[in-house]
């Protein structure tokens, strides 16, 4: 069973990610990382993350990078999303997330395209959104707890760009698939977040059996 996860920044995909692939013990891969970890080689190489060329040579980095907890922080996000505005990037990148998702058995995985580009045959999508503002104060308690010196405001505003540029960019921008399951988790706790996703796959996995 592949289980496609799309959706913005902060709207709490990535644990549901976790725990769907916990729960129907799958295989899970953040394709999000795979971007930062091109984001954060391009800062490495003192190159552009702007230039397609640049960005294209960031994407041979070594997968060890993949475990690294800076890859975590929002300014690699940031990177991330400038350099996955290139087609370039994105083939470059498109094979590894193809064989993850069709490994036998099936797999897990969250990004902003995997339900309309990586997979578009999924059996089951979930679009898991929540409004700018919940997910910059989630964000903003984040940082908080780890310290870091953050401004609501600022925070708002840099959700809103990425949000605004993850959704123009011409090659896969991010959008609900037509066949996806929306989860809007703006007023839910995470658990209860869960709950709904697990029950959305089970009433998605039950639809097809009925079949
Ligand atoms: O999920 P994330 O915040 O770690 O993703 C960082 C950036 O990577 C995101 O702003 C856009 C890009 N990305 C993408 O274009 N396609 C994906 N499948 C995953 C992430």
């Amino acid at each position: 069973m592949i289980i496609a996860i799309d959706g913005p920044t902060a709207s709490g995909k990535g644990t549901i990610s976790k725990e769907l692939a916990k729960h129907f013990a799958l295989p899970f891969l953040d394709t999000g990382l795979l971007y930062r970890a091109v984001g954060w080689t391009v800062r490495e190489n003192g190159t552009d993350a702007d230039n397609p060329a640049d960005a294209l040579a960031a994407c041979n980095f070594d997968s060890a990078l993949l475990g690294d907890p800076a890859l975590r922080s929002e300014a690699v996000g940031g990177l991330a999303s400038r350099v996955s505005v290139h087609p370039e990037v994105r083939s470059a990148l498109h094979k590894r997330q193809i064989d993850f998702a069709y490994q036998p058995g099936g797999a897990v995985l969250d990004g902003r395209d995997i339900g309309t580009v990586i997979a578009p045959d999924a059996d089951v999508k979930l679009f898991v959104t929540a409004s700018a503002d919940a997910r910059a104060l989630r964000r903003f308690g984040e940082m908080k707890k780890r310290g870091e010196l953050v401004n609501f405001s600022d925070i708002l505003a840099d959700i809103r760009k990425r949000d605004e540029r993850d959704q123009s960019r011409a090659t896969a921008p991010l959008k609900p698939a037509e066949d996806a399951d929306l989860l809007d988790t703006t007023d839910l706790t995470i658990g209860d977040a869960i709950l709904q996703a697990i029950a959305l796959v089970n009433a998605k996995i039950s639809r097809r059996t009925d079949k």
